[in-house]
């Protein structure tokens, strides 16, 4: 089977973790090898409540006995996508009360940034230094990491970047500006928060010029911070919400929300400024639509911060400088890199999974499904603590 992974499908790095999955329930990922590992990474956060939530499982198999994909996105009034985006609305404050679905994350921001020059006749869009916001052209064009992106010019234009949590950038964005785009907290760049008002101040320079703040909240939604979404800690609605990742808990998803009247704009002058066939897949709506029923019928949300607690109260150890992030989006930060590095691989060895992030390379990434039990937790950062203590026996 590896031999037949590396040769057929095509590979993302020289080094990949190659396990070999067997089948995942709850915290657990279990491994052909009979091995059972405790999942802190859950899918990049796009397992929420876990692997396999039963009343996912049952709202995927219910739509399965009904009808899978009928038509492109938009055309026929299909109950899932109808009912989530709903729900969805309900749960967010105003203007976002509608919302586009569509097949993933990058695809999302894509079509947040469409969106926002089609509404501003602007072109430049605001995008933070060491951001992340997906891999197609769009969204790759707002990352300014230079190896990565130099092999793929020319990219999308216009792109402008400034310091996230830096005051002085306001002035950056002007009446030229179609929209800033921001992670809520920094993921890839080693689980950064906005500082106190920032997201507000930027929100209040935007209307002071007319551009649109987007946020992307791909990692931070879905109850992960302890609130359904990030920005709600912060005091901040954006004019373009975008989502993904936990939001099918484990199923291809990525949505943007805005007004009513902004979001008409993409069945207008042209029609069909924004098209996919499976956007909206009922199958992927319903697990969308019973992932915000759990979340917001039970304590899953509230329970985070408590297990975040938990986290930091576990994680103390020399080598460890600082646990970062908000509720169960965590980065450890190591003395250097090289510690990483052998605490995920180690990690691996031991039953955990644990991940690196992608700029931070002195971090590792705790985001663990939010259904995590505290018996789990213990566990998980035992096996932390256990690996820190042989890495400084062997120094
Ligand atoms: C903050 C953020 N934005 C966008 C994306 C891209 O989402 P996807 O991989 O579903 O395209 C990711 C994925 O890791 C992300 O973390």
């Amino acid at each position: 089977m590896k031999a037949d992974f590396l040769n057929f499908q095509a590979q993302t790095t020289p080094h990949p973790l190659g396990m070999q999955i067997s089948h995942a329930q709850g915290s657990f990922i279990y491994t052909t090898d009979g091995k059972k590992h405790l999942d802190f990474v859950a899918g990049v956060s796009a397992c929420g409540l876990g692997h396999r939530h039963p009343a996912i499982i049952k709202a995927i198999k219910n739509q399965l006995d009904k009808y899978l994909h009928v038509m492109v996105y938009g055309e026929y009034i299909q109950s899932p996508a109808v009912e989530f985006t709903k729900l969805l609305a309900k749960h967010l404050p105003e203007p976002l009360s509608q919302t586009y679905m569509v097949n993933s994350g990058t695809e999302a921001i894509d079509g947040a940034m469409k969106l926002a020059r089609r509404a501003t006749g602007r072109t430049q869009i605001i995008a933070a230094r060491n951001c992340y916001h997906g891999n197609s052209y769009g969204a790759l064009s707002l990352m300014d990491y230079e190896e990565r992106v130099a092999p793929f010019r020319p990219l999308v234009g216009d792109i402008t970047h400034i310091q996230f949590n830096e005051e002085t950038c306001l002035n950056v964005i002007t009446k030229s500006t179609a929209a800033v785009i921001l992670e809520t907290i920094q993921g890839g760049a080693g689980f950064i928060l906005p500082h106190e008002d920032y997201l507000s101040k930027i929100k209040r320079r935007c209307e002071e010029v007319g551009a649109l703040l987007i946020l992307d909240e791909i990692q931070p939604g879905f109850g992960r911070t302890g609130k359904l979404f990030g920005f709600q800690h912060f005091n901040c609605v954006p004019d373009i919400l975008v989502i993904g990742k936990a939001m099918a808990s484990g199923l291809p998803v990525g949505a943007f929300t805005a007004s009513k009247s902004l979001m008409s704009l993409l069945s207008d002058n042209p029609k069909l400024g924004h098209i996919t066939t499976f956007g909206g897949n009922p199958v992927i709506a319903a697990a969308c639509h019973a992932t915000l029923v759990e979340l917001t019928t039970t304590s899953i949300i509230d329970e985070v911060t408590h297990k975040e607690a938990l986290f930091r109260k576990h994680l103390k150890h020399p080598h460890i400088k600082e646990v970062r992030g908000k509720g169960l989006m965590l980065a450890i930060l190591l003395s250097d890199p090289d510690i990483a590095n052998y605490l995920v691989l180690e990690a691996k060895e031991k039953g955990l999974i644990l991940f690196w992030l992608l700029y931070e390379k002195k971090a590792v990434r705790i985001s663990p499904p939010l259904t995590i039990s505290e018996k789990e937790i213990e566990l998980g950062c035992g096996i932390i603590i256990d690996i820190l203590n042989a890495y400084s026996e062997n120094l």
